[in-house]
């Protein structure tokens, strides 16, 4: 699969706007400034396709990105405390109707970061992944950030929290060093394998 040729092709603020489902899509959540932008401008090999926030809580809107295989799908961050309480709910109501349209979702990257131990938020995130029957691995992002003991110490820590979950993939990335990169490219192109090209 060519990653290099990806285009913006929407944002939806809202349920209603979300464009039809009908090519594969691949979606990337995390709270909020936990680096989705970062991760999807790495497996693309852009320098600012998908926006990078200097403030976290930028991205409100579900932001569309196309292959020719597939899309891949931006999900406002969760958790950022200083939104308003009304904007958190557009956020919820627009994540969990992206989520539970029914639409053909091929994987879930789930973002966290791995300098700490997800937060009640991930875990949320992750629990309502594997209750509605997503697929969907762990990308432990900003690892570029730890030193080798404190890299063993997280992925030992992360291995047992996951016990009960032995199929789900952790993958170590990082977008400074682009540490899992070519992993996550490879588990995207598993799941579109052998889909049709839509326009
Ligand atoms: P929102 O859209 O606001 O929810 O944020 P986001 O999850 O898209 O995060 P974004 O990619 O904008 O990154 C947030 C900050 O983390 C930026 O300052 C990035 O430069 C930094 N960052 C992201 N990924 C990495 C990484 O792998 N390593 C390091 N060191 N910094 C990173
Ligand atoms: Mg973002």
């Amino acid at each position: 699969m060519n990653f290099q040729n990806a285009a913006f092709e929407s944002a939806s603020g809202r349920v209603e706007q979300l464009p039809p489902s009908s090519v594969p899509e691949i979606v990337f959540s995390g709270r909020s400034n936990v680096g989705k932008s970062s991760l999807i401008n790495k497996l693309l090999n852009r320098k600012s396709l998908a926006r990078v926030s200097a403030k976290p809580g930028k991205t409100g809107t579900v932001n569309f990105y196309r292959l020719p295989e597939c899309r891949l799908v931006d999900l406002p961050g969760y958790g950022y405390a200083k939104v308003s309480a009304s904007e958190k709910l557009r956020w919820a109501e627009l994540v969990e109707g992206y989520l539970n349209a029914g639409r053909n979702i091929r994987l879930v990257v789930q973002i966290v970061d791995f300098r700490h131990m997800p937060t009640q938020d991930d875990l949320h995130m992750i629990d309502f992944l594997v209750q509605a029957g997503l697929p969907f691995l762990i990308a432990a992002t900003k690892s570029d950030k730890l030193n080798k003991t404190q890299r063993t110490q997280q992925l030992d820590a992360y291995c047992t929290l996951f016990e009960d979950l032995p199929d789900t993939l952790l993958i170590p990335f990082s977008a400074v060093n682009g540490e899992g990169v070519e992993e996550i490219r490879r588990q995207i192109e598993l799941v579109c394998m052998g889909s049709v090209q839509d326009s």
